[in-house]
């Protein structure tokens, strides 16, 4: 899709349709009467969700404050405390429940229970209560998949201390500036982790990031893979060492409704990640209500969200969500192909997993593997199948349903993303009727619409903008410190409606279908990246003199990066110095970053006011048909990097796609 606005694809037409299994549709939690309810008042539909679905210390009276929009805020003269509506409460009747099926990617295990989980988080909390961490200090936590990150994450919560995770496979340099961004005074780590048989050198990084912040008083390292490592004395404190004897059952912080929960960078169309802030009682109210709705999650579920918690599905689907409605999950440390493409199905068999949640990439990834590896095991426990993170190709959804749903699982394809804090535009598994590919329709209680540039609604079956035109409980705040950009973003192009930034296209039924993004904004695994970052990343290296960065169309990872670039007058450019590049914007942004293919150019394609024509280059990537070139400065480049792209193509390598 052009950066000039979305187009109006016409897709291809799907007609094959699947309505709710007949018992599903007898048993579902969510029930029709909900969509009702909620367009009778939404408001009310929400504050009623709050009230029902959370323990408060002072219930809300009120729900949205429109007041100062966009800087919406909901059930704001409620109070309460996000860790203990996902422990405490459930203690006395569910304390001997899972919470988690843990499992390390050697091979290691561990059953967590609601008491266990609540216990280690208030020692934790009690550990960085004494180390200083005080009600609105912001915390830093950057680990890979062991239990210590949701024990830190609700140890932060209990304390009215927001976190910040910052995902284990970004290298120092985005921790660093993510840190100094929300001026966090702690750091959760470890020594490492494991991804793939390979140790993350979690506490190297961390180290690099910290020589550059200076306000980071504390660092908390959990020991995960036994590695040397560096150590700070005066700063740096074992894990186990400063929860050993604390108290356990610390009392949790209560806070107001938009006390700050947390704060997540993600990609925007500049350069600089957007701190993402979402708050408390709104939040968790959305995450809570859509978990139980879209997942249907009872007392015999067994659920697993297969994302990382360092994204925004493991905030609201890994953590908050489940535990909220006191659900057992199943946590994964590592890599879906270690030791065995199979190792995911292994896990699904062991635990009887009933409902499973991930991204399309893993499941093309999967699809390139071959039936054999979920065949090898019994996944006859499963019932629900979601999918998040890009549009799912209806071939890869119907795989999922076979493969891995054996055919009777329902797949709900959930729109959502790190701004919204929770699924806006999903079936329901009790109610919709499926089509592969799309999104379904709005969650009760969501406004969403496809405009048009004016902001006018767009008949069915045209394509536009997506938006949702009135507040929901979970909506990001404002971007952490930039209320100017958070303005700018989302709610200036149509006033006083939320632009999502991607296109989107209604059926004749009404029925969402996701058209990607209509801005610089990759998508490369499910995972978003800006091509502005890359560039950046690129033009770091003291050989590049100049490149631009476009996301095409990739088999496995929806979009992989595709670079170009023009190197300095005295530089010759060879395989070697591609691979160099390659592997300068891993350690810039981190691996899932690095480039697939890198063209070394001589000139780029520019408009007379040297505008770089990335359409341009995103058909010449994608192998199409070149569209009008008239404007261009310097015609003749255009032939000499096709040639050069598709030689590129041709050789650029298999990268791990989840
Ligand atoms: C972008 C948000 C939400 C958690 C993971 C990504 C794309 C997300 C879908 C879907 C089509 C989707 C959108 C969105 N996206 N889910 N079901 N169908 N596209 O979070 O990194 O904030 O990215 O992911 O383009 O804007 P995120």
């Amino acid at each position: 899709m052009s950066s000039d606005g979305p187009t109006i694809e016409s897709l291809a037409v799907e007609d094959r349709r699947f309505p709710p299994p007949p018992e599903l549709a007898a048993t579902a939690i969510a029930r029709p009467e909900l969509y009702e309810e909620a367009a009778a008042d939404a408001e009310a539909f929400w504050l009623r969700r709050a009230t029902e679905l959370l323990d408060w210390v002072t219930p809300p009276a009120a729900a949205c404050d429109r007041s100062r929009a966009p800087f919406f805020t909901w059930f704001a003269d409620g109070t309460l405390n996000a860790s203990a509506n996902c422990l405490d409460r459930h203690l006395a009747e569910r304390g001997d429940r899972v919470a988690y099926h843990w499992e390390g990617e050697p091979g290691d295990r561990q059953t967590i229970t609601y008491r266990d989980l609540h216990e280690r988080v208030c020692r934790l909390a009690a550990g960085l209560r004494e180390l200083g961490v005080r009600r609105g200090d912001r915390v830093a936590i950057y680990l890979g998949m062991v239990p210590e990150i949701v024990v830190a994450m609700l140890a932060c919560a209990r304390l009215g201390a927001p976190h910040t995770v910052v995902f284990g496979g970004f290298s120092p340099e985005s921790l660093r500036d993510r840190i100094l961004d929300c001026g966090c005074t702690a750091l959760i780590t470890a020594d490492g982790g494991w991804r793939a048989g390979k140790e993350v050198p979690l506490k190297r990084n961390a180290d690099a990031a910290l020589a550059e912040c200076p306000d980071v008083r504390s660092v908390v390292v959990v020991r995960r893979t036994g590695s040397e490592i560096g150590w700070v004395d005066g700063r740096d404190v074992w894990y186990h060492e400063l929860v050993e004897g604390r108290d356990a059952d610390l009392a949790p912080e209560p806070v107001g409704a938009e006390h700050p929960l947390y704060i997540l960078y993600t990609s925007g169309s500049t350069g600089k990640p957007k701190g993402i802030l979402h708050t408390t009682g709104g939040y968790l109210t959305g995450v809570a209500a859509t978990h139980r709705w879209v997942f249907d999650a009872g007392d015999d579920d067994v659920y697993w969200c297969a994302a990382d918690a360092g994204w925004v599905t493991g905030h609201s689907y890994i953590v908050y969500g489940p535990l909220a409605n006191g659900v057992t999950s199943v946590l994964y440390e590592g890599a879906p192909g270690t030791p065995d493409r199979d190792r995911w199905w292994e896990i699904c068999a062991r635990y009887g997993v009933t409902i499973l949640y991930c991204a399309p990439t893993a499941i093309r990834t999967f699809m390139k593997w071959g039936t054999e590896y979920p065949a090898r095991h019994d996944l006859s426990s499963l019932r629900l199948l979601g999918s998040v993170g890009e549009p799912i190709n209806p071939e890869a959804w119907m795989w999922y349903r076979t493969h891995i749903g054996g055919g009777r699982c329902p797949v709900m394809d959930t729109w959502w993303q790190t701004e919204t804090g929770h699924i806006l535009i999903s079936p329901l598994p009790g109610i919709s009727t499926l089509k592969p590919g799309s999104a379904s329709r709005p969650l009760p209680g969501i406004a969403a619409d496809v405009v048009d540039a004016a902001g006018e609604s767009v008949p069915l079956g045209q394509g536009g903008f997506l938006v949702i035109r009135e507040p929901w409980p979970g909506m990001l705040r404002t971007l952490y410190g930039d209320d100017e950009r958070y303005v700018e973003t989302y709610w200036s192009q149509h006033p006083g409606m939320y632009l999502a930034g991607d296109g989107a296209r209604r059926d004749a039924d009404g029925d969402f279908w996701l058209l990607g993004r209509i801005d610089d904004v990759m998508n490369v695994s499910g995972h978003r990246l800006s091509t502005i970052e890359v560039e950046s990343a690129l033009v770091d290296h003291p050989a590049v003199a100049e490149a631009a960065v476009v996301g095409r169309a990739d088999e496995t990872t929806g979009q992989a990066i595709a670079a170009f670039v023009t190197l300095k007058g005295d530089v010759t450019g060879d395989e070697a110095l591609i691979q160099e590049l390659r592997g300068h914007v891993a350690t810039k942004i981190g691996a899932i970053a690095r480039p697939k293919s890198i063209v070394l150019t001589d000139d780029l394609p520019k408009t007379r006011s040297g505008k770089i024509m990335r359409r341009l280059l995103r058909d010449i990537s994608e192998n199409r048909q070149l569209g009008d070139v008239t404007t261009l400065a310097n015609e003749d480049v255009v032939s000499e990097i096709a040639g050069l792209a598709s030689a590129a193509r041709a050789s650029g390598d298999e990268d791990k796609a989840v």
